[in-house]
């Protein structure tokens, strides 16, 4: 599907792989709306990239369907990417041996899992009642799971499961918006340079780059931005989770 002239919304969209994702597609000749949390650096980077910025959290159905509706105003809305997301470590039992507090399980599922579907379920409600593009599409959604989907690390239950979660709703939501002529895929990436990651101190950051086979660093926020790309443009992958890792399995810790 072409990308120039198309509405696309971005959540997460102002920091790491989103942002890097918003910047390739505003650069292919979509409008851009990075849905983001208000607190985030949103308006800025709307601005910088002549787009739109619709604050919001996207656990919440009334801010996913405003910033659907604004994705829809310059130009058709037909690209979507899911990137906003937590990676809150939790273990199974605390350093005394007692139960984790639920509420943390719980929130990092809501905004990855529940968030991503948020998002995907009022957007193609729109995407659906657009006129299709000559060749028959309506719209392309990208989310994003993780190699924790497939391999999780000791104090990543909560995370893991929510990325398995989108991967395992990346084929039936595909299935059901087959008939609108919207493609659905997910990117599972491995370990990524972006803000997310730059908590960590630079030692413990190049040793996880050690730990990729091949090429041995970390993932650059455009690699992932250029398989978005390829994932729109590419009219028959559907329905299918990529590994973006440098062949890394993740070890248990
Ligand atoms: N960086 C990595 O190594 C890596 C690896 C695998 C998967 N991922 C996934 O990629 C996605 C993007 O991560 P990133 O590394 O760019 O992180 P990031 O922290 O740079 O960006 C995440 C963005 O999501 C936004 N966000 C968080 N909660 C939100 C909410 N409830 N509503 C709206 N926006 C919200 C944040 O404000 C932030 O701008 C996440 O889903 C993450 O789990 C990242």
């Amino acid at each position: 599907m072409q990308i120039q002239g198309s509405g696309a919304l971005i959540t997460g969209g102002a920091s790491g792989l989103g942002l890097a994702t918003a910047r390739a597609l505003a650069a292919a000749g979509a409008h851009v709306t990075l849905l983001d949390l208000p607190s985030s650096a949103g308006a800025e980077m709307a601005a910088e990239l002549g787009g739109a910025f619709a604050p919001g959290d996207v656990t919440n159905a009334e801010d996913a369907a405003s910033a659907v509706a604004a994705a829809n105003e310059h130009a058709p809305l037909r690209i979507v990417v899911n990137c906003a997301g937590v990676a809150t470590p939790a273990k199974v039992l605390d350093r005394d041996g007692n139960p984790t507090a639920l509420a943390d399980f719980e929130r990092v599922i809501r905004i990855n899992l529940v968030g991503t579907f948020n998002v995907a379920s009022q957007a193609a409600a729109v995407i659906a009642k657009n006129d299709p593009t000559d060749g028959g599409d309506r719209g392309v959604i990208v989310n994003t799971a993780s190699v924790a989907a497939f391999d999780g690390q000791i104090g990543q239950p909560a995370y893991s499961s929510s990325k398995g979660g989108v991967h395992a709703m990346t084929l039936p939501i595909a299935r059901e918006l087959a008939r609108y002529g919207i493609r659905v895929c997910t990117i599972a990436p491995g370990i990524m340079e972006t803000p997310m990651l730059a908590g960590l101190p630079e030692a413990a950051q190049a040793s996880l780059g050690q730990q990729v086979p091949y090429p041995a660093r970390l993932g650059k926020p455009a690699e992932y931005a250029a398989l978005v790309q390829s994932i729109i443009e590419n009219g028959y992958l559907n329905g299918e989770t990529i590994r973006l890792d440098g062949a890394i399995r993740m070890a248990p810790k």
